[in-house]
């Protein structure tokens, strides 16, 4: 194939180096003069292994070019990689800038093209906010074009890489992730990944974009939490070496898929009184953990948002069934459960509520269970409703799904919510 990079910094360099690996063709354009003259000359104007080597043999081969314009260079161009800066702005956003010229460019040079087979694919590597392919990148190609170009496929790609082993990275990514219009496949895409082995994912526009805010908030929380944890071992004379060992060796609920799914808050007996002692030790100690002092602040945003979800578009008055009131399945426990909390604050705010959770028996509850359960919702023995077949004639305006098997109810015409897992 024959590649245009657009932007050759860290990104932009080391795919120009691994596509010419590849056998492909690749010009890079780049508005700095003096970047454009070291590629020509096979030299790299950054540092990473391997890469210099895999310029020069391009540049050799003449397989590889740089220019400042673009001008007609994309007649026979299969993909345009674009792979801009998108530095801080001063409100703390991207800057779009230079997305916004380089597709301005972009999308003049295409109205240009001489009729073609295929259209020229022009995929987006930076990184930028979900919405910026529909709300500012697709409507500079749509003003250029007078109307969506039919000799252009616009795709999302986000990019992976670490520096110092982006070579390396390029060859065996964690995954790759293709954002397009339609969420269909792109051929030309599918054919450039044709040989790179790992899990891959092609999705809508939006949901590509913000892979790599979501990778990257976490890898930088992982390392703030780390930190913390630390800190306070420090300070309370325990090796942090030896807990990161045992944190990291349990991959079934550390390491691992759980507790990550987006749905509802936590809580029950133990993560809501754990994490306020260890609040309290590190506020003791001087550790001064922000990321865990804001856990249960952000739980409590998490309880208030479930309730507008739940309750969205009903009339007070309106009644309610919430399937769970347990903190989970298969429990009795009330202690904490934020599904208590939701009833509370749907009943406080004059919805007509019932419950249903078979496993819960009132008069059976002991100890702190009891005492919780009954200080925070003290009607609910009348709410809680023991018999699945009058569930059927009680018309209830939506079933608030705390449990996610609300369907197996038989309550088919009602509207149902799924809270235990965000769509
Ligand atoms: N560096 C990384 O490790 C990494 C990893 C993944 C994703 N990203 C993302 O990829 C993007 C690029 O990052 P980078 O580190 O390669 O940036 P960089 O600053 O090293 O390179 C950007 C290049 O774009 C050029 N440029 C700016 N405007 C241009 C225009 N109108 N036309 C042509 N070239 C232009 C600049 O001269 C520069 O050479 C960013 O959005 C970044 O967040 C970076």
């Amino acid at each position: 194939m024959k590649i245009a990079i657009f932007g050759v910094g860290y990104v932009g360099l080391t795919s120009a180096a691994c596509l010419i690996n590849d056998g492909h063709e690749v010009i890079g354009i780049d508005v700095s003069a003096s970047k454009v003259a070291m590629i020509n000359a096979g030299k790299s104007p950054i540092f990473e292994p391997g890469l210099e080597e895999l310029l020069a043999k391009g540049v050799a081969e003449n397989r590889l070019s740089a220019f400042q314009q673009i001008d007609d260079k994309l007649e026979d161009v299969d993909i345009a990689i674009v792979c801009v800066g998108t530095p801080s702005a001063v409100d703390g956003s991207h800057n779009m800038g230079y997305i916004a010229e380089v597709s301005r460019q972009i999308a003049i040079a295409s109205t240009l093209l001489p009729p073609r087979e295929r259209p020229l694919t022009v995929m987006y590597r930076s990184t930028m906010r979900p919405g910026s392919l529909d709300l500012l990148i697709a409507p500079i190609f749509h003003a250029q074009h007078g109307g969506k170009p039919d000799n252009v496929e616009l795709v999302y790609n986000p990019e992976f890489l670490r520096e110092s082993t982006a070579l390396k990275d390029y060859y065996a990514p964690p995954k790759i992730v293709v954002g397009t219009a339609d969420g269909q496949p792109s051929a030309t895409v599918e054919a450039l990944y044709a040989g790179i082995d790992a899990p891959r994912f092609t999705v809508g526009f939006r949901e590509a974009e913000i892979t790599k805010f979501v990778d990257n908030s976490f890898h930088a929380l992982k390392v703030a939490f780390a930190n913390e944890i630390g800190r306070i071992c420090l300070r309370e004379s325990v090796s942090a070496k030896t807990v990161h060992e045992i944190f990291v060796s349990d991959t079934k609920l550390n390491i691992s898929p759980y507790y990550l799914r987006p749905g509802g808050a936590f809580g029950g007996s133990c993560l809501p009184k754990d994490v306020r002692a260890l609040t309290f030790l590190s506020n003791e100690t001087g550790a001064e953990t922000f990321v865990l002092d804001a856990i249960i602040r952000s739980n409590e945003a998490h309880k208030r948002f479930i309730f507008e979800m739940a309750t969205d578009g009903l009339e007070p008055g309106a009644r309610i069934l919430l399937n769970g009131l347990a903190f989970k399945a298969n429990s009795d426990d009330l202690r904490e459960s934020p599904f208590v909390d939701l009833a509370r604050r749907i009943l406080s705010a004059g919805y007509d509520l019932r419950i249903w959770d078979p496993q819960l028996e009132p008069s059976a509850l002991t100890g702190q269970n009891l005492g919780y359960s009954f200080a925070h919702l003290p009607e609910m023995t009348s709410l809680l409703l023991k018999d699945q077949a009058a569930l059927a004639g009680m018309n209830f305006a939506a079933v608030v799904d705390a449990r996610g098997d609300a369907k197996a109810l038989g309550l088919e015409t009602v509207k149902i919510v799924p809270i235990n897992a965000i769509p």
